[in-house]
């Protein structure tokens, strides 16, 4: 037995799974997050670490597993938070997460540090955004001195529960490259940025491959959790990489798509490329020695939920969810939602604009408009905004031959075909719709020796169990829509500021 563990935002899955990768049980334990003030996002390190014990505990239970029966953990997480530790190891204020905006002054400062964009992209494949962990190191150092004078280690989430399971200072290398300190290329730390930073390599915890054995849990807590000190933790992945692995997204022409509360395109790619233009992230897959380009369009899933939520409360009370409702009323309209466009940057928007001013909007209204093309246009506008991503992985040659969907919005057939229909291109999905904590239970399996590598472990567990061909009509529809939906944000981004 194996279990994945996904220290998530807005809470903690555990998965416990087989060496064939059928789940025998699974636990969910959520926790808050605060925004103390506007562009903050928190976390306190000591709620992940309470659910991981606690999802720990109750799958063993429902699964009715020995202590001798776990052979691994893998463990995924949320990316690019920081952990502040001191000297005795103790957290020195809360965590910083990926979403967190207040660090635009430091991403200057750092691009001005590593002599511009162009030099930092050079050393860590990246430009500098205000969810990554380097800018929020200098935060500390240039806002809260105290703090950073005690500061001793900086870690990510899923490695500061890692240290409570096996006493390691230990992180992977795919979660390592959004923090904006690693050389992605040779998959180390990078001293070049580290000395223009200022910044000590000691701050960081070690690099390890992400199917690579980091250590073993300590007696009181193999205890605590009712496993033994046999048990090894492996590298683990940041939750995209994780997510890739767990659709089975490990070789060339690979590409995922993952609508949740984001939208998240993935390709695989077996060389280090990058954007020189810094759009899309270069990061290392947690595939051992292979690299991922991924596109981060902050509201995918999100603008449909805050839709639902927010203008249809209570709205429904009928058999059907109020989103089942929406999404099929929005079935009822043609491609193209008849003239109506969405841009869905409801919390601004990373790829490819980079700009947290972007704001979301409905344009081209008529009085002949109903729910559904609202809806509708909700989705087409996500879909076009991850299209924009994947428009720049086709345009830097990066091979896209095979489209896996994932996540909340490859459930709904819809949303399927739009996906299919705005990237031009067909779609399939997979029976493991499990998301990062079975890609990192599969890492945990290769750690634990049951297979030579991910990939065999993929392709022993993950298949292909339907797909979405294109309609060539739609198709041909957006690919003149998409024009005029990226004109639209060039034409209001002056009135977004
Ligand atoms: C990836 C990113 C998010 C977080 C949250 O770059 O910021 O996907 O990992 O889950």
């Amino acid at each position: 037995v194996l279990l994945g563990v996904d220290i998530g935002t807005s809470g903690t899955k555990t998965l416990a799974i087989n060496e064939k990768g059928e789940i025998l049980a699974e636990a969910t334990s959520t926790y808050p997050c605060a925004h103390p003030k506007p562009l903050w996002s928190e976390q306190n390190p000591e709620d992940w670490w309470n659910a991981t014990v606690a999802t720990i505990r109750a799958v063993v239970k429902k699964a009715k597993l020995k202590a001798t029966d776990v052979k691994g953990i893998g463990l995924s997480g949320q990316m690019h938070g920081s952990v502040f530790l001191d000297k005795k190891m103790q957290v020195i204020r809360p965590a910083l997460l990926w979403n967190d905006q207040r660090t635009a002054a430091e991403c200057d400062e750092i691009e001005s540090r590593a002599g511009g964009r162009k030099k930092l992209i050079q050393m860590v494949a990246n430009p500098a955004l205000t969810g990554f962990t380097a800018p929020k190191i200098l935060w500390l150092r240039n806002h809260e001195p105290k703090n950073f004078a005690k500061l001793d280690k900086v870690l990510l989430p899923k490695d500061d529960v890692r240290r409570r399971l096996t006493g390691e200072l230990a992180t992977d290398v795919s979660d390592a490259s959004g923090m904006l300190l690693l050389d992605v290329k040779k998959r180390n730390w990078s001293k070049t940025l580290l000395s223009k930073l200022e910044l000590d390599e000691s701050l960081l915890a070690k690099c390890y491959e992400s199917e690579e054995v980091t250590g073993k849990l300590t007696p009181e807590v193999a205890k605590l959790l009712g496993l033994s000190t046999d048990c090894v933790v492996v590298g683990g992945a940041g939750d995209c990489a994780a997510n890739a692995l767990g659709t089975g997204v490990v070789k060339t022409g690979s590409l995922s798509t993952s609508i949740g509360t984001s939208g998240i395109m993935f390709v695989h790619s077996d060389e280090m490329q990058f954007d020189p233009a810094g759009r899309l992230h270069t990061f290392c897959h947690a595939v051992h020695g292979k690299w991922h380009m991924m596109g981060v369009s902050l509201t995918g899933g999100g603008a449909l939920q805050w839709f639902t939520q927010q203008v249809f409360h209570g709205l429904f009370k009928g058999k059907t969810s109020p989103f089942q409702q929406l999404a099929d009323e929005a079935a009822q309209v043609p491609y193209g939602s008849e003239g109506l466009f969405f841009l869905p940057y409801l919390a601004g928007e990373r790829t490819p604009h980079a700009d947290p001013n972007a704001r979301g909007s409905f344009v081209g209204l008529t009085l002949k408009h109903t729910r559904g093309h609202l809806t509708r246009s909700i989705m087409e506008g996500v879909t076009y905004a991850m299209r924009d991503s994947l428009t720049i992985i086709r345009d830097l040659g990066v091979p896209v031959n095979e489209i896996r969907a994932s996540g909340g919005g490859s459930k709904n057939p819809l949303w399927r075909q739009i996906q299919a229909d705005v990237f031009g291109q067909d779609v399939v999905t997979i029976n493991a719709e499990q998301g990062p904590a079975f890609g990192v239970a599969l890492l945990a399996a290769v750690g634990a020796g049951f297979y030579k590598n991910i990939e065999e472990a993929c392709a022993a567990t993950i298949r292909v169990v339907s797909k979405t061909p294109q309609n060539k009509k739609a198709a041909a529809y957006y690919d003149k829509g998409f024009p005029l939906y990226q004109q639209l944000y060039r034409s209001l981004k002056k009135d977004f500021e």
